[in-house]
């Protein structure tokens, strides 16, 4: 069995104006394991995590974190979470360091030095550690988020929106900290709206439309059923059944009334097989009057998710 870290069991919210931002939500974050929720602007991301990190009070349902019911047992669930949220909120007046160290009190954890060091190590920001924050880069801000997320040495990180304005080299450098905390044994959850981004990131991958989970699955699952598009051929006479011989098998179907030939392949094979497919209807007097490509469902689901995306009200 699958060491579930945190799991989330037929949580809604309804927020006061009415409107549902989550519908029934069941979700189990494997330990160790980086997680990217994935979905447009207004799908519920914030505050599925909001939920889950207590900041925001379900209308139904339960989470745990590590065991620990986040209600119930909120300091001990809260403890084992390091969060670092959608916007860039600092105290601009006040140094790396302090700013680390004091994120690391709220807590109750005694001091350690040690441990802040290698961390501000760990995200480039040693040499940094005395400059106030208002001086740093838009990079190092975000870093120093995360800085402030670790202090407290959580089992669990949630990134909501990391690379949301931040341009390609920061996130290449973003990607780099997040794989060296994994290895570490940190357990991630990171949330976008870019399907790229979930590609290169994820363990598994999560989609999110209208506060539904709409699938979960691993990445390379998901990777090879994105690959698979349907080719569709009207037949001009109606088969009985496929015939013996024919290039295409196990991809190959006839539709039930027997006017539709449907062969599925691979975008990602070096040879789909359509030139092979077609000369071999040719072959047995198989003529068709039309065709037509489809992507796989699941595409279609992305296909939805980004076009949404685009025109939605960008946050
Ligand atoms: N405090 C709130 N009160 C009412 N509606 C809210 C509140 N916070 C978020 N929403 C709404 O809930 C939906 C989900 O928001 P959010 O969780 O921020 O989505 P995401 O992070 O995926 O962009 C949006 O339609 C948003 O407008
Ligand atoms: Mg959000």
């Amino acid at each position: 069995m699958q060491d579930i870290i945190i799991a989330i069991s037929g949580l809604s919210k309804t927020y006061a104006t009415g409107f549902t931002a989550l519908k029934n939500v069941n979700l189990g974050i494997r330990r160790g394991e980086i997680f990217a929720l994935l979905g447009p602007n207004g799908a519920g991301k914030t505050t599925l995590i909001g939920v889950v990190c207590g900041t925001v009070n379900p209308s139904s349902g339960t989470v745990t974190v590590g065991g620990h019911d986040n209600v119930t047992d909120f300091r001990a669930a809260r403890e084992m979470i390091g969060l670092v949220p959608q916007e860039l909120t600092t105290d601009a007046f006040e140094s790396v360091w302090a700013t680390v160290c004091f994120s690391r009190g709220l807590f109750g954890k005694p001091k350690n030095p040690a441990y802040i060091e290698k961390i501000l190590r760990s995200l480039s920001l040693w040499e940094k550690r005395n400059d106030k924050i208002m001086t740093l880069s838009g990079g190092m801000k975000r870093r120093v988020l995360i800085a402030k997320a670790l202090s407290h040495e959580p089992q669990i990180l949630f990134l909501d929106e990391p690379t949301a304005g931040v341009d390609v080299e920061l996130r290449k450098g973003m990607w780099q900290v997040v794989r060296a905390l994994r290895a570490s044994g940190v357990t991630i959850i990171l949330t976008t709206h870019y399907i790229e981004e979930a590609e290169d990131m994820a363990d598994r991958i999560g989609v999110i439309s209208n506060g539904e989970i709409i699938l979960v699955e691993e990445k390379k699952e998901l990777m090879h059923k994105l690959g698979k598009k349907q080719l569709t051929l009207q037949l001009q006479e109606k088969l009985a059944a496929l015939p013996a011989g024919l290039f295409g098998g196990a991809q190959l179907s006839l539709s039930p009334d027997g006017d539709e030939l449907t062969y599925t392949y691979d975008t990602q094979a070096d040879r789909t097989g359509i030139t092979r497919l077609l000369a071999s209807l040719t072959e047995a007097g198989i003529r068709f009057k039309d065709l037509s490509t489809k992507q796989s469902s699941l595409e279609e689901i992305f296909v939805g998710l980004v076009h949404q995306d685009r025109n939605g009200a960008a946050k």
